[in-house]
């Protein structure tokens, strides 16, 4: 599949960062984005993953302008070192990095659980300390997912340990980056600076275009999957939202962007409306001061 849309290089002299952009979705960002100019910087956590990502990228746009910054979101020493490594100017953040499921007993190196650590709690302490790198009509945009609905979101017990369904601590992890992106967009105004949520839907890697050194699917299993296409997406596609979020002039600061299509799982990208929770002004606050006490990192004003 070429990744050269009919709009090629028209984000030619903007730069963007995508967070977890060695796999999935974060890849295909880089992959799109740079089939239409932009340079990208990856933010990896794996210095061999990101090599494999970046030769995929030049197989399909050679004249692709990437550059990798390591950077685990699990580690708060790892993301001041990358913050302090990009020294560049920045057009947009993607925020996608992220951890789907994990054991209540899993921790980040600062003892955090896992998935509001690196989800949540990393992308704070990157976005705090890169946002003097940010452009006056920068965007961030925040990766949330459907998940987001499944969980109650209490700030002031983030760091209390969790038992049951991981699928619970996930959408609570992503409904936390969602809500610090609707804050940020509040914080915001009056700036030309935006702040937006988007997610990909159900997207699934047997779905997904193959990319050499990326998810290996069996051909069986790709010819299986192939029935599920009217329900769900391929992580191709379910980048759409996230390009768009962080792109198009249609896009506006507190907007959310998802797949248009039945229950939001597949298809073109479309507003849609987060939970009323991830949009409470209270609790985008409580959230906030959370994660600043929790990282030891202010927001700079
Ligand atoms: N797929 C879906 O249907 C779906 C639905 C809703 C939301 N989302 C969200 O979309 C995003 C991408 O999902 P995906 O399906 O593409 O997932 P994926 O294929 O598992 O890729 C996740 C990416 O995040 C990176 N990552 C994980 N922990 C990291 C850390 N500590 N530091 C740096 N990078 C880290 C991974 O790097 P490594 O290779 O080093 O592990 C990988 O590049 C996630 O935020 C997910 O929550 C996905």
């Amino acid at each position: 599949m070429d990744s050269r849309p009919s709009h090629a290089h028209e984000l030619v002299g903007r730069t963007i960062l995508v967070t977890g952009a060695n796999a999935g979705i974060g890849y295909w960002c880089v992959e799109k984005l740079a089939a239409r100019g932009a340079r990208v910087l990856l933010g990896c956590r794996s210095p061999e993953r990101a090599r494999t990502a970046v030769d995929a990228v030049v197989t399909h746009v050679p004249e692709a302008d990437l550059r990798v910054i390591p950077v685990d979101l699990g580690s708060l020493d790892s993301i001041r070192s990358a913050a302090g490594e990009i020294g560049e100017r920045l057009d947009a953040i993607i925020c996608n990095a992220g951890v789907k499921t994990a054991r209540p007993d899993a921790r980040t190196a600062d003892g955090f659980d896992l998935m509001i650590g690196t989800n949540f709690l990393g992308h704070f302490a990157l976005l705090a300390q890169v946002a003097s790198l940010l452009d006056d009509d920068a965007r961030v945009v925040a990766v949330g997912s459907i998940a987001h609905r499944f969980a109650r979101l209490d700030p002031d017990r983030l760091a209390d340990p969790w038992r049951g369904s991981s699928l619970r601590q996930y959408g609570r992890s992503k409904a936390a980056l969602m809500a610090f992106a609707v804050g940020l967009d509040r914080r915001w105004s009056g700036s030309a600076l935006s702040a937006l949520c988007a997610h990909p839907g159900y997207a699934v890697d047997p779905l997904t275009a193959p990319r050499p050194g990326l998810a290996q699917v069996p051909a069986p299993v790709r010819a299986l999957a192939a029935l599920s296409r009217p329900f769900v997406q391929g992580k191709d596609d379910g980048a759409a939202p996230l390009i768009h979020a962080a792109t198009s002039p249609e896009a506006m600061s507190g907007e959310y962007w998802g797949p248009g299509g039945m229950l939001e799982f597949r298809g073109a990208p479309a507003r849609v409306t987060a939970s009323d929770e991830v949009r409470s002004p209270a609790t985008g606050a409580a959230l906030w001061a959370a994660a600043e006490r929790m990282t030891g990192i202010r927001f700079p004003a």
